[in-house]
């Protein structure tokens, strides 16, 4: 099987692409992560590209000049699926608009309630029974695009937004790797 190449877009601690490492190390698993981009140089997640001997660089895109080099980057590797995780920043409208269908991202609620941040909270505030995590395709309107999968966990009676965290952030790390064999199945 040849493996289509991707990059994960990452901001923070990068247990997502942890995960999508992983998975991408099993020979039925549809990408191979080529490049890893973060907009913040001191991003946990970096040092696992380093571990994985993954090429990575810190570009922010809403600079021209790093946007720029950001399309020529994906381009020279021929990416062919962006991978948000934990991805902190708003894409350009144009860079969205060229890799239609190729990107995606993993969400922190059962959307389309609780768009945008603070998700944990906002489900606990409205007493909601159930939260839980969302992959889906990125269109130009905050976490808007087409749903890819969605799993859901319990609130519990207790629930707090550190515990909500921990029961979420455990679905997505099985969630974001079926939705990629979702999307190329
Ligand atoms: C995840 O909970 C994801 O849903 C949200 O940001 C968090 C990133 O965590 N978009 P990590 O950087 O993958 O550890």
């Amino acid at each position: 099987m040849v493996k289509k190449k991707s990059c994960v877009f990452i901001s923070g601690s990068g247990t997502n692409l942890k995960e999508l490492i992983k998975s991408s190390k099993s020979y039925n698993f549809p990408i191979n992560i080529n490049l890893v981009i973060s907009n913040n140089k001191n991003a946990n997640g970096l040092k696992l590209a380093k571990l994985h001997k993954i090429p990575y660089k810190t570009l922010n895109l809403n600079n021209l000049r790093d946007k720029e080099q950001t399309l020529n980057i994906l381009k020279k590797n021929k990416i062919k699926l962006i991978c948000l995780a934990g991805f902190m920043k708003i894409l350009p409208k144009d860079f969205i608009k060229k890799f239609k269908g190729q990107i995606i991202n993993i969400h922190p609620s059962l959307l389309p309630k609780f768009k945008g941040l603070n998700t944990f909270t906002k489900a606990i505030k409205a007493k909601e029974r159930f939260s839980g995590c969302t992959v889906h395709f990125v269109n130009e309107k905050l976490d808007s695009g087409k749903i890819i999968l969605k799993k859901k966990v319990s609130i519990d009676k207790n629930e707090n937004e550190k515990s909500l965290k921990l029961k979420v952030q455990k679905k997505e790390y099985k969630a974001y790797s079926e939705a990629i064999f979702k999307i190329y199945n």
